[in-house]
């Protein structure tokens, strides 16, 4: 069984993990489903063969009216299918509302063992992943769920942003985290009304030259708080992905906002609509091209140390690494 050895190492804060850990697997998409709508519970089997992580929604975009039959149609689609190797997760309603102690105790109790990660959104610091923790610790004991349920926090508020560090080392559950572009916006008093992507007035003039018209390069409004995540995220050893792309009719602006944060580290995004899931998985498999050169450069220093000379491109010990996060994640996908 594979383990991603850096992903993995015990946290410094928090009590020792009493759980194995857990094998690696591809996590390229983490895809939305709304639990109360039947029709889309009947499609959960065909679903199920064509992504990494499947996900449950209980929180935004789901009617207060519906809040219980999403929680009733989740347990159900969790309890009437077989996943395989497909990961199970649900968005639970925030630590603020109505919902959550049940949504909490109704899904751990009754189908405890089928799931993998809770995503826990609006997380503004330590004490939310403390709070969810010791529930899921007696939950756990109680309805005797063998398998520990991971949590998954979104970072979507200007506190949770200045906590990021302290969120992702909060407990030995903590699996990863996620960009929440929306509400992040909301939060912080952006002015956007997209979910995710750039915005066309977030701009940089180029310098005048002469008369000619002035260029303008529009800017990645989500490279600061992506980059703190990944950073916070690999420091304490857990998983970083990019959050929700909400224009279904710009593949190619949700494609570009998706590999940008592959490069800068990320592993997976969320799929709200079925189009997305092609679009995350070739952004985040590694371009086959990218991966015959790496296996190249772990070819040529067999102990990962020294300096070679690769069409004319210098490698030492530092791409040597770059090299074996390609490769292992290449193997991964073949596998
Ligand atoms: C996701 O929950 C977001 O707010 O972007
Ligand atoms: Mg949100």
């Amino acid at each position: 069984m594979k383990t991603y050895r850096s992903f993995y190492k015990p946290l410094a804060i928090g009590a020792p993990t009493p759980f194995a850990e857990p094998p690696v697997a591809l996590e390229r998409m983490i895809h939305f489903v709304p639990p109360h709508i039947e029709k889309m519970r009947a499609k959960i089997p065909q679903i199920i063969s064509q992504v990494d992580v499947i996900l449950g929604n209980l929180e935004d975009a789901i009617p207060a009216d519906e809040k219980l039959n999403a929680r009733e149609g989740f347990i159900q689609m969790a309890n009437e299918n077989d996943y395989g190797s497909t990961k199970l997760w649900t968005r639970i309603n925030s630590l603020e509302s109505p919902w959550v102690l049940d949504d909490i105790t109704e899904i751990v109790t009754r189908c405890g063992n089928k799931l993998d990660v809770i995503m826990l959104p609006k997380v503004n610091g330590p004490w939310d992943i403390h709070y969810l923790d010791q529930l899921l610790a007696q939950l756990e004991a109680k309805a005797g769920v063998t398998k520990p349920i991971q949590i998954h926090a979104i970072l979507e508020t200007a506190e949770g942003v200045n906590n990021v560090e302290a969120i992702a080392t909060a407990s030995p559950r903590m699996h990863g985290m996620s960009l929440g572009p929306a509400d992040l916006a909301a939060s912080r008093g952006m002015k956007t009304t997209r979910v995710g992507g750039g915005h066309p007035d977030y701009q940089v003039l180029a310098d005048a030259d002469g008369d000619a018209p002035r260029t303008r390069y529009q800017q990645d409004l989500w490279h600061y708080t992506v980059a703190k995540m990944v950073d916070a995220c690999l420091a304490a050893g857990i998983k970083p992905f990019y959050g929700p792309f909400g224009d279904f009719s710009d593949p190619a602006a949700c494609e570009a906002q998706f590999r940008n944060s592959f490069l800068m580290g990320c592993l997976g995004t969320w799929t709200l609509h079925p189009s997305q899931i092609g679009i995350a998985k070739s952004v985040f498999s590694p371009e086959p091209e990218e991966v015959k050169f790496a296996r190249r450069i772990l070819e040529a220093m067999p102990d990962g140390t020294g300096a070679v000379m690769l069409d004319g491109k210098m490698q030492d010990d530092a791409t040597w690494k770059q090299a074996k996060v390609i490769c292992d994640l290449a193997d991964l996908v073949i596998s």
